[in-house]
């Protein structure tokens, strides 16, 4: 069990899981100290504000040694460009979040555990149900960033049994707000739409995990950690398509749906099978169908 006054490091604290999963942790009654370079401005006074102690750093190449231990290490950072492309920044994709990793996992080696953040893209796109034993195929596209997660994932391993430290590698399908999602659906449905996508890079059938649930996994994951690592998968209760969330919402709404066309999508399938994760951790709390199916009730109520 983890002590209610312990003290967590978050990495890339300034990212879009780690400033859930500081909010979270501050309201369990840890210590939360965070890391990153702050390249955007006012981000190190947020997390100031919210009672983060912020070391400003570039962890792939800055000293960190003057840092202090802490009781558990959630290394979220992770380094990617999306307007950058060709051979130099497909190489500094894989060299910097190399260093990452390996920084991390020899700084904190005694820390009481260590978990990483990874991603099921280290597994190729499919139409199946992929889990911890699918053998690894990195897609390779994205400028080298699944290729990088995984050779991330291979430097906690081997740091983890070279020095003792219990880790733990989450392996995350989509952590999205499932809110956001159901508002996003409800509104183009009641407007006779099809819904549109996050971004282009948002799957036509998926299995999101709700931030809420992520953010509460990722920090009980520590828990479960052990030398050599866990591996979990970190997806949803459900596959979702666009489609059914549409009709979901059409249904209660009562009108009569309009489709996109997948073939629109740049990805078709990725899927998890989390139920490792659930059987060690607990089941998820929150459906995304659910909640598409609320929020088209209050729609349809108000
Ligand atoms: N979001 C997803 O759909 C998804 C899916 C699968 C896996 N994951 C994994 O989950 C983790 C969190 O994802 P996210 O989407 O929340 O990430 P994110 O928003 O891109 O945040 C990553 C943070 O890392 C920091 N960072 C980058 N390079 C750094 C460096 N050299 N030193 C220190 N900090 C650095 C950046 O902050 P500064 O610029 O301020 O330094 C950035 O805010 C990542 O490891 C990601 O690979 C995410």
């Amino acid at each position: 069990m983890i002590q209610a006054d312990s003290t967590f490091l978050v990495t890339g604290v300034t990212g879009m899981v780690a400033k859930r999963l500081v909010r979270e942790l501050l309201k369990r009654g840890h210590t939360v100290h965070g890391v990153a370079r702050y390249s955007s401005p006012g981000s190190r006074e947020e997390l100031d504000e919210m009672g983060v102690t912020t070391w400003k750093r570039d962890l792939s190449t800055d000293p960190v040694d003057d840092m202090p231990d802490y009781d558990y290490v959630l290394h979220q950072a992770v380094y990617w460009d999306k307007s950058k492309s060709g051979v130099e920044a497909r190489r500094a994709v894989m060299d910097i979040n190399a260093a990452l990793a390996e920084r991390v996992m020899q700084r904190w080696q005694n820390a009481r555990a260590i978990l990483l953040a990874s991603t099921g893209g280290v597994c190729r796109e499919s139409d199946e149900l992929v889990d911890e034993d699918t053998p690894v195929q990195p897609n390779p596209d994205r400028q080298n960033y699944h290729l990088a997660k995984f050779a991330g994932e291979q430097i906690a391993v081997a740091n983890s049994m070279l020095h003792g430290t219990p880790a733990v590698i989450l392996r995350y399908y989509w952590p999205v707000d499932f809110d956001e999602i159901a508002d996003r659906c409800v509104n183009a449905v009641a407007a006779g739409k099809p819904m549109p996508g996050a971004d282009p890079e948002e799957p036509f059938r998926w299995t999101p995990i709700d931030l809420v649930d992520a953010v509460d996994y990722t920090i009980r994951s520590v828990e479960v950690a052990d030398s050599p690592p866990a591996i979990l998968c970190c997806g949803g209760p459900e596959l979702v398509t666009r489609k059914k969330l549409t009709r979901t919402a059409a249904d209660v709404l009562g009108v009569e749906p309009v489709f996109e066309n997948p073939d629109d999508y740049h990805w078709e399938s990725f899927l998890a099978d989390s139920s490792r994760l659930y059987s060690r951790l607990g089941e998820p709390k929150r459906c995304l169908t659910e909640v598409v199916r609320e929020t088209a009730r209050q729609a349809r109520d108000r």
